[in-house]
């Protein structure tokens, strides 16, 4: 089935891209060091759907946060990759569509969506490479 190389050698600490893979938006993003201590920070009890930041990105890697961009309530695409853009009360992405809030690891946190961001298959096939599916 379809893959897409995604080049990440030009998404900064903090910052996050949008692609398309098999007509889905899909968010990549560089989390800053105070952004995965963040989501360290938070018990995986307290949380809808509980998943910790490890579990969400590769080892080594904790950094490469990569989810599907549709939110699991209705399907929107949340803010949160463009500049500027409303990241939500948890600092990962908000969905304008009903209000959920998700945070660093793409989990949601606030609002009606059921589950965190889906991430998807994906490995790291060189250094500034990651294939999505
Ligand atoms: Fe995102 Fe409803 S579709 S909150």
């Amino acid at each position: 089935l379809a893959s897409t190389e995604v080049d990440i050698s030009k998404i900064q600490p903090g910052q996050a891209i949008k692609t398309i893979w098999r007509k889905q938006p899909v968010f990549v993003r560089n989390l800053t060091p105070q952004e995965i201590q963040a989501a360290n920070a938070t018990p995986t009890s307290s949380l809808r759907d509980p998943q910790s930041l490890a579990e969400r990105t590769k080892p080594g890697k904790q950094n490469w946060l990569i989810t599907l961009g549709v939110c699991t309530h209705l399907g929107c695409v949340p803010l949160g990759t463009g500049e500027g853009e409303n990241r939500g009360a948890f600092g990962g992405y908000f969905c304008p569509c009903h209000g959920s809030h998700y945070d660093t690891a793409g989990r949601i946190r606030q609002g009606p969506a059921p589950l965190n961001l889906v991430v998807p298959e994906y490995e790291f096939t060189s250094p500034t490479v990651v294939t999505i599916g």
